[in-house]
């Protein structure tokens, strides 16, 4: 057996992760037997790769030659004991834990005492998969994206006992096969799936509370630069998926209300709209079905002066479109004044104020700051020229005022879309949400600020990591906005995390 340098990889289940980890491994240059307990499996599995690998070669993106070599390095192998000199065993069976703990236990048996024993799971504990292990520090979480191939990011999870050395094994490992590897503590969901559960969540507590529809939230949080909205994006998933994952996180949990599933989705499962898969889900799909058009917003007339008003608490993101939405402004007309020193943040004109969310609702805002004529606009995180923002108005503004409110957005080369008046709108509360759950996810000790950053970015596609966020906002202010959340609904969901607080304090 040779563990050093490229040891004899053993790939256990050969369904669709299996598959894709055993041709990463064999690309860099491992030796891989391919097993699997349905007859044929693992053969099958090869040919099917070939197809894979031809197309790969008809593309232009891998040699005839390499293609070849790698293929020739897998192996699939009718029973486990043929591959008793693999160093690393990387399992991705069928996802339950007494198969995986059995599985193990041969594994241990069969396998040189200094062979890894890695894991593809992505909802099991891997402290449990060890227990019961004679070493249970060989035990170690790979947990691989899909499709692997393509997929950059893998999570080395580590349980209670797993020893460190045979974590950084792994992680090197990872890397050598043009991975990028992060560290995770085993705690539910780890890291990618833990810290995504608010994108979906705050958009089906949106839609619960009626505040607006898909397609609209949609569009708002590709404004922030997400590849694609929630409602999309679960349709892609299906829900049927993403609703077990959300409920395994929070059994997991115990329970804990900041992870509860949605009945927005729990219907959708229920009536078999599972997305895509199934030809409708938040939308319809299939041939001659169109994509949802926007309302078109209702724009009033520009005022003929503003005076911008900011407190200094917006952060980058805020002081960067500020600028902006100025110079627009007075581009297209609007002679505008700064006001120095004020305590929030916005434009008024002609006695109205369009403000930025705080997480307050704009009729709770006019009623404390007895100012009718009010209307809040989104977090401008990226607020691209043609990007969608949403906007709400105080129930007391003058269909005047929300007219003209939506035309400054415009002026700012917004696509400004009104709906009802929630805390913290939509981008805002979203991104605070997930700024929360990864400041919580470093506070025990799951990973570290930047493998969060790097997870998010590489295992689902988000534009910036949640520390790369918070970077651009203002820790008072997120944490303020979150409060308020808390405040309005009342519940376990909205939570400070402790490691924002105290940074909230020290600023
Ligand atoms: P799959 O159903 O495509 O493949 C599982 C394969 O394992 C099947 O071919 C099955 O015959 C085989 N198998 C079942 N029990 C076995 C045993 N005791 N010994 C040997 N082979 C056995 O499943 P998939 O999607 O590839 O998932 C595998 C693992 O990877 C699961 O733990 C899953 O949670 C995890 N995972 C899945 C992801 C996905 O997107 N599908 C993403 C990340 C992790």
């Amino acid at each position: 057996m040779n563990t050093s340098t490229s040891p004899t990889v053993l790939v256990i289940g050969a369904g669709i992760m299996g598959a894709g980890i055993a041709q990463v491994a064999a690309q860099a240059g491992h030796a891989v037997m391919l097993f699997d307990t349905r007859e044929g499996a693992a053969a099958a599995a090869k040919d099917k790769l070939g197809q894979s690998l031809q197309a790969l070669i008809a593309k232009g993106r891998l040699s005839e030659q390499a293609a070849h070599a790698a293929l020739a390095r897998i192996q699939p192998v009718g029973r486990l004991e043929e591959a008793a000199d693999a160093g690393l065993a990387v399992e991705a069976i069928v996802e339950n834990l007494e198969a995986k703990r059995t599985l193990l236990r041969q594994l241990e048996a069969l396998l040189a005492p200094e062979a890894i024993l890695a894991s593809n799971t992505s909802s099991i504990s891997i402290t449990a998969l060890a227990n019961g292990l004679k070493a249970p520090g060989r035990v170690v979480g790979m947990h691989f994206f899909n499709p692997v191939p393509l997929m950059k990011l893998v999570e080395v999870v580590s349980g209670l006992q797993t020893e460190a050395a045979v974590a950084e094994r792994v992680f090197q490992l990872a890397t050598a096969w043009g991975k990028t590897a992060v560290h995770a503590r085993s705690t539910p969901g780890f890291i990618v799936n833990r810290i995504a559960r608010p994108y979906y969540a705050e958009t089906l507590a949106l839609l619960q509370e009626r505040a607006s529809s898909p397609a609209v939230l949609d569009a708002c949080l590709r404004g922030a630069g997400f590849r694609m909205g929630p409602c999309e994006l679960m349709d892609l998933i299906g829900h049927d998926t993403n609703f077990s994952v959300t409920e395994s996180v929070y059994q997991a949990n115990f329970g804990d209300k900041r992870y509860q599933p949605s009945l927005v989705q729990r219907d959708m499962v229920d009536g078999g709209l599972l997305g895509r898969k199934s030809g409708r889900g938040f939308f319809a799909y299939g041939e001659g079905v169109s994509t949802p058009e926007l309302p078109a917003p209702r724009l009033g007339a520009l005022p003929t002066r503003v005076r911008w008003h900011d407190s200094g608490d917006g952060g980058p993101a805020l002081a960067a479109f500020g600028q902006r939405w100025r110079e627009a402004l007075t581009t297209a007309g609007v002679a505008v004044e700064t006001v120095a020193g004020s305590t929030w943040i916005g434009v008024e004109a002609e006695g109205g104020r369009l403000a930025l969310t705080d997480g307050r609702t704009a009729s709770q805002r006019a009623a404390e700051e007895a100012h009718a004529e009010l209307a809040l606009f989104d977090w401008p995180v990226v607020a691209a020229p043609g990007s969608t923002m949403a906007f709400a108005a105080a129930a007391g503004a003058s269909p005047a005022w929300q007219g003209q409110a939506a035309a400054m957005l415009a002026a700012a080369g917004l696509q400004p879309q009104q709906v009802e008046d929630t805390p913290g709108l939509v981008v805002a509360r979203t991104l605070a949400m997930l700024i929360n759950e990864a400041a919580d996810a470093v506070q025990q000790g799951v990973c570290t600020p930047e493998g969060a950053d790097l997870a998010m970015k590489l295992g689902v596609n988000y534009p910036a990591g949640p520390f790369e966020w918070l970077a651009r906002w203002d820790v008072r202010a997120v944490t303020a906005l979150i409060d308020r959340l808390d405040g309005f609904y009342r519940g376990e969901r909205y939570r400070v995390s402790p490691w924002l607080r105290r940074r909230g304090w020290a600023r």
